[in-house]
């Protein structure tokens, strides 16, 4: 048994040590935010913060975020006010949707680094999150109206 804290609760989850911490998440706990894409560390479909830093939960083994505190797209505001999320339904960002959890959790992490990123390093950051449909100019201009600079 391997204990962290979810979303500001703590869950005990039993599981193989290197089962993915994505199959805990979607499998195990039942939030369904959080994409399979790859399963690889290609896509980014499945990131979440550990600690406020984004990792792919594909790639991440339930044993190495015992005692960790991991937030998922549920858990980045408890109405979806954050600002991020407001500015991507004014925006209209998603198309299919599937990317898009992934998408906030990595732009999220940008945001607590850097609260007013310029473009160039808005594009170096979200880079590697992939879009299959291409919604890449409408995140950009997301992250910039969450940050005052649209
Ligand atoms: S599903 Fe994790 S990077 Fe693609
Ligand atoms: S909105 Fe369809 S993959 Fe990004």
């Amino acid at each position: 048994m391997l204990k962290f804290e979810l979303n500001g609760e703590s869950v005990s989850v039993t599981a193989e040590p290197d089962t993915p911490l994505l199959w805990v998440i979607r499998e195990h706990l039942q939030l369904t935010g959080t994409k399979y894409g790859c399963g690889a560390g290609l896509c980014g479909a499945c990131t979440v913060h550990v600690n406020g830093e984004a990792v792919k939960s594909c790639r991440t083994p339930l044993n190495r975020i015992a005692g960790a505190n991991v937030t998922t797209i549920e858990g980045l505001s408890p109405d979806s006010s954050h600002p991020l999320q407001q500015a991507w339904i004014e925006e209209q960002v998603p198309q299919c949707g599937y990317c898009q959890s992934g998408q906030i959790m990595k732009a999220a992490e940008l945001l607590q680094q850097n609260p007013q990123p310029s473009r160039d390093e808005i594009v170096e950051h979200m880079n590697g999150v992939i879009c299959r449909c291409g919604t890449y100019n409408r995140i950009i201009a997301a992250i910039q109206r969450a940050t005052g600079e649209a």
